[in-house]
Parts: C-alpha cells; structure tokens; sequence
C-alpha cells in the first residue's frame, strides 16, 4: 500500500511559519491608529503570495489562546519548520511561556509589531522575545511582516 503523506513528512520545500497573537484576528477593525486597516486575512494572502513565487511553504497561524501557540511552536519542530515569523502581541510583554517554547525548539525567528513599540506606553517596551530574535521590525505596519519575509527568503538561498 501507498504511504501516505502525513503532515510531519518534510517537505521538499523549505517551510515558513507565521504566527500571530492574541487580538490580532481583528486587524481592520481594531485601534486603527495603532495598527493601520489592513486586516489579517490581507497580511497572510500577501505573504502566502510572495512564499509561493519564492517556492517556500508558508503557512499562517493566529490564535487567542497562549497553549495553542505554544503547540503549534512545537509542532513546527516536527515539521522541520526552517524559520518563524512571530508577533507575539500583548504577550510580547508576558509570555514566559511562548519564549520557552522558541527556546525549546531553536527556531529562528523574526519578531514583527506593526505598531513602533517604543513609541507607547512603557510596558509595551519590554519584550520577552528580542533578546532570542535574529531582529525585530517594529512600526512599519503590515509591510514589516513582507519585510521579515523577503529577508528570509533571502536567508534560505543563502543558507
Ligand atoms: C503589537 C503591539 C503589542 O504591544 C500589542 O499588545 C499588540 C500588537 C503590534 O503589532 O504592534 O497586540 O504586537
């Protein structure tokens, strides 16, 4: 019998994860003046589009729940997930949880904010990410999830 293909099967191409945290589902509509109108179905087709072109498999990931993320960050150990795209959200700012589990799988990531961090109040100005991150794009709204790619695709011609 043919073996199926399972989704831990490596894939031949280089695989990409992009996660999004908690409140993010609601781009477009919330605080637009911290977070532009793009909504994120927009961000993800767009990234989804530029990952084809570069013949990577990208897949986006969005949730409300911190456990959630931290089982898809270990199933992306599994799937042999060459790098992550992450915008923590507000537990950018208190998740021990989802740094131990980049940690726990050695991932490198990206850490995206689309609103400049620095520029708010000061609990926004700790992250519990930066410090493991390869870099951190903060401020430039929904491109700087393109920019975070396009430097990634980058990096796995190169690799
Ligand atoms: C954010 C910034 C966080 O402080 C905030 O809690 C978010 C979004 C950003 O993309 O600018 O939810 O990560």
């Amino acid at each position: 019998m043919k073996k199926q293909k399972t989704s831990s099967t490596p894939s031949a191409r280089p695989r990409v994860l992009v996660l999004h945290g908690p409140n993010l589902n609601l781009l477009g509509v919330r605080e637009p003046q911290h977070y532009g109108s793009v909504t994120l179905a927009d961000i993800n087709l767009a990234l989804a589009r530029r990952a084809e072109l570069a013949e990577v498999d990208l897949e986006s990931f969005q949730s409300n729940h911190e456990g959630a993320l931290i089982e898809r960050i270990h199933a992306a150990k599994i799937q042999e997930v060459r790098y992550i795209i992450i915008n923590p959200a507000a537990w950018t700012h208190t998740s021990v949880a989802v740094r131990d589990a980049l940690a726990a799988v050695a991932i490198p990531f990206i850490e995206v904010h689309l609103s400049n961090v620095h520029a708010r109040e000061a609990f926004r100005q700790h992250s519990y990410f930066s410090d493991l991150a390869v870099g951190v794009i903060s401020g430039l709204g929904h491109q700087g999830y393109l920019l975070a790619l396009e430097y990634l695709l980058n990096k796995l011609n190169t690799d």
